[in-house]
C-alpha cells in the first residue's frame, strides 16, 4: 500500500476528468473512433464511471472518468477516488478537468483510495498511482494521506494488538521519527503523580493504565492536544449491552486521531509547540473496579460522583486536561469518541466541535471545506451547566435523564480547562460504518485535516 504520489517515468496514462455536463462537448473534440468506443461502453460520465479507451494497437491510449453533475458530487466526499477505485491497476496522470480549488481535496481522496488495512491478512492489490499535479502542495497532501492511514489503523487494530501498551508504543514510535521528547506515567505511578481519575477508570484492566506525554518543537506558539484512548470500552461495571460493545475498540479514536494531526504538524514542520497528552486504559471489568456511586477527586481537586462508569471518557481526558491547563498553552484542543448522543446528533460524516469563540469556529469551519474533512459546531451551552451538578459532589459523570448527552460531556471537561485562553473539543464517532470512495468500512479521521488547515488562525502569531 503506497499512498505518495507516483514518479513520471514515461508510461503514465493520460486521465480525462469530464463534468456529465460537458459530456457532449468533450466528445465533439474528440476522433470518431473514440467517441464510438465510449458509446459502446456506455460512458455517460457519471461519477466515478471510468474507462480505458484502447488504440490502434489495442494498448489503452488514454482513460476517462466521469464527475457526474454538481448535485452527484455534492454527496460524494472524494469524487476522483470514486473514478481511482474503478480504474485498473497503472499509472495515470490527469490530462484535464480537475478544478484547481478542489484539486488538493480530490488528489487526496484518490491516494486514499489506496488505503488497505492489512495488519492481518496483507494486500495483494496492486495500486491505482497517481501523477501529482500541477498546482498542488504534494508534500502536504501526501501528509494529509499518511496521517489519515495512522489514524485508521490505529482505530482498526483490535485491542488485542492494540492496548494501552500498544497505544503508548505507537505514539513513542511517531515522537522517535520526528525527535520528539517522550513521557509516560504508567500504573499506580498515576496515583503518587496526581492523576486519580485515569487510575480508577484504567486499574480494573490487566494492562495497566497510563498517560503518554509528548512534546515537539522549540519555538512558537504552544498548542496542546489531548486524546481519548480508551482501548476497549466495556463500560465497566455498568456494563454496555453487546450490540453496544461491538465497536468499542475505536473508543481510542480521540488518540489516534491527535496521533494523526501530531504526525502533519511534525511532519511539515509546523512553526509550533506541540504537546501531546494521550490517557491510555481500558475500561474493563474486575474486582478492583470503580463503581457506580463512587466518588472521585480529580487531578484538579473538582469531586466527581459517578452514575455510570461508561461515561469514562470524561473522566480520562479531566485529569488530562488539567494537566494540559496548568502550563496555559494558547490552544488546547482535545478529541475523544466521548457520548453516543453525539453520533445521534451528527451521524458519523460530521465532526463536532464546540469552541466558546465564534472566530475560531467560522476559521474551522472554512478551512474544512477546503480539506475534504466537513465539521459541524455544536454550542457550549451554558444553562445545561446545572445538569452536570450532582449535589452530592461538585460534578456527575452521566447526568440521568441524558439530554443534550453531547453537550453536558463538553460542559464537564470545559470545567477542567481555566487559565488557558482557548478550547476547542471534537466529539467525534472516528468509524466509517459503510464504505465510500476513498473511505473504506472501518478507522476514520475527523477534525484533524480541518485542524490543521485552521491551525495559522487558530493560534496567536508566533
Ligand atoms: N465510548 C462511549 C461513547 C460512544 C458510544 C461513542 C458509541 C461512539 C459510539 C462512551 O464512553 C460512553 O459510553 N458514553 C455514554 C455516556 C453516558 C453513560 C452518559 C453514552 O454516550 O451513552
Ligand atoms: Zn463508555
Ligand atoms: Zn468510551
Amino acid at each position: 500500500m503506497t499512498l505518495s504520489f507516483a514518479d513520471d517515468d514515461g508510461t503514465a496514462i493520460d486521465l480525462h476528468l469530464i463534468d456529465s455536463a460537458d459530456l457532449d462537448d468533450w466528445r465533439g473534440s474528440r476522433p470518431d473512433a473514440e467517441v464510438r468506443w465510449l458509446e459502446a461502453q456506455g460512458f455517460r460520465a457519471g461519477i466515478g464511471q471510468a474507462l480505458l479507451v484502447p488504440g490502434p494497437d489495442g494498448a489503452p491510449a488514454l482513460a476517462v472518468a466521469g464527475r457526474g453533475s454538481a448535485a452527484q458530487r455534492a454527496r460524494v466526499r472524494f469524487p476522483l477516488a470514486a473514478a481511482a477505485q474503478n480504474l485498473p491497476a497503472g499509472t495515470y496522470r490527469i490530462a484535464g478537468g480537475l478544478p484547481e480549488d478542489t484539486a488538493e481535496a480530490e488528489t487526496l481522496g484518490w491516494l486514499l483510495s489506496n488505503y488497505r488495512f492489512d495488519r492481518y491478512r496483507g494486500d495483494d492489490r496492486a495500486a491505482r498511482a497517481l501523477i501529482a499535479p500541477r498546482g498542488i502542495d504534494v508534500a502536504r497532501v501526501e501528509a494529509m494521506a499518511a496521517a489519515e492511514a495512522l489514524t485508521r489503523d490505529l482505530i482498526n487494530t483490535p485491542a488485542s494488538d492494540m492496548g494501552p501498551d500498544a497505544l503508548e508504543a505507537a505514539a513513542f514510535a511517531l515522537a522517535e521519527r520526528h525527535g520528539a521528547d517522550f513521557q509516560s506515567i504508567v500504573g499506580d505511578d498515576l496515583l503518587t503523580q496526581n492523576f486519580p481519575m485515569i487510575h480508577a477508570v484504567g486499574r480494573a484492566a490487566a494492562v495497566p493504565p497510563r498517560l503518554i506525554d509528548m512534546r515537539w518543537g522549540g519555538s512558537g506558539p504552544r498548542l496542546t492536544l489531548v486524546g481519548k484512548g480508551v482501548c476497549f470500552d466495556t463500560g465497566g461495571l455498568n456494563l454496555k449491552p453487546g450490540g453496544s460493545m461491538g465497536l468499542m475498540k475505536k473508543d481510542m479514536g480521540g488518540a489516534a486521531n491527535v496521533l494523526g494531526l501530531a504526525q502533519m504538524i511534525m511532519a511539515l514542520k509546523l512553526p509550533v509547540q506541540l504537546r501531546v497528552l494521550i490517557p491510555a486504559v481500558e475500561n474493563a471489568v474486575s474486582g478492583n473496579a470503580f463503581r457506580p456511586q463512587d466518588i472521585l477527586t480529580s487531578r484538579k481537586g473538582l469531586t466527581v460522583e459517578i452514575n455510570n462508569t461508561d461515561a469514562e471518557g470524561r473522566l480520562v481526558l479531566a485529569d488530562a486536561l488539567a494537566l494540559a491547563d496548568e502550563e496555559s498553552p494558547d490552544l488546547i484542543v482535545s478529541m475523544a469518541t466521548l457520548t453516543g448522543a453525539a453520533r445521534v446528533a451528527v451521524g458519523p460524516d460530521l465532526a463536532p466541535f464546540y469552541t466558546d469563540h465564534d472566530s475560531d469556529a467560522a476559521a474551522l469551519a472554512t478551512a474544512a471545506a477546503g480539506v475534504a474533512d466537513p465539521v459541524w459546531r455544536m454550542p457550549f451551552h451554558a444553562p445545561y451547566e446545572a445538569m452536570i451538578e450532582p449535589g452530592i459532589a461538585d460534578l456527575d459523570n452521566a447526568p440521568s435523564g441524558g439530554f443534550a448527552g453531547s453537550i453536558t460531556a463538553a460542559l464537564f471537561l470545559r470545567r477542567f480547562v481555566e487559565a488557558s485562553p482557548r478550547y476547542m473539543h471534537f466529539d467525534i464517532y472516528g468509524w466509517q460504518p459503510v464504505a465510500a470512495p476513498g473511505r473504506p468500512k472501518g478507522g476514520a479521521g475527523q477534525g484533524i485535516r480541518a485542524l490543521l488547515a485552521a491551525l495559522p488562525g487558530l493560534l496567536p502569531a508566533a
